[in-house]
């Protein structure tokens, strides 16, 4: 695993590209789900928002949380990084990233509730689900760079 400490400074900067490209769909797809909400079934509008959401989710998204991941494990396997799991500012960001995962396939799952025009929630469940993200964003950047306990 040594080949990967000089590497090291490039793989954090494409897991810092990654996250940003990730919390990007993160917060714009239910942005798209509050105005589809809005919009009458079998529309053109609604129709056009089906393949924004579905190019956003496919064509950005996921393969922005896997490229997060990856990136972030090789830095985590770097030799001088081993220390990260023995501190505990780790283990909390290690829930957070749970906490968002599990939200990007709640995202998921209600992309295919619009595309299937089954959608019942209200605009508004979608505007309060916008906060969440944003939330975790802000515990874990100050976690990895203030890195409290
Ligand atoms: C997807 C799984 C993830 C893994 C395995 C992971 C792992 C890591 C590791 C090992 C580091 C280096 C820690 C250090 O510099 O001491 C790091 C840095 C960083 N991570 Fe992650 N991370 C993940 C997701 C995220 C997410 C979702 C965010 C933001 C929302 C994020 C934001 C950052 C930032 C900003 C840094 C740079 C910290 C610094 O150098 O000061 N990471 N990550």
């Amino acid at each position: 695993m040594d080949w990967l400490a000089g590497l090291y400074p490039w793989l954090k900067a494409f897991h810092i590209v990654a996250v940003i490209a990730w919390m990007a769909g993160l917060l714009y797809l239910p942005r798209l789900f509050v105005y589809h909400a809005g919009a009458a079934v079998g529309s053109p509008q609604s129709e056009t928002f089906k393949v924004m959401e579905r190019r956003l989710l496919r064509g950005i998204m996921n393969p922005a949380m896997i490229a997060a991941y990856v990136f972030g494990i090789l830095v985590l396997l770097t030799p001088e990084m081993i220390d990260s799991w023995r501190s505990g500012w780790f283990h909390a960001k290690v829930v957070l990233i749970v906490a968002l995962t599990v939200y990007h396939h709640a995202l998921a799952r209600g992309r295919q509730a619009f595309a299937a025009d089954a959608n019942r929630r209200p605009a508004k469940f979608y505007r309060l689900m916008n906060e969440v993200p944003t939330a975790i964003l802000v515990g874990i950047v100050i976690l990895v760079v203030v890195k409290p306990f």
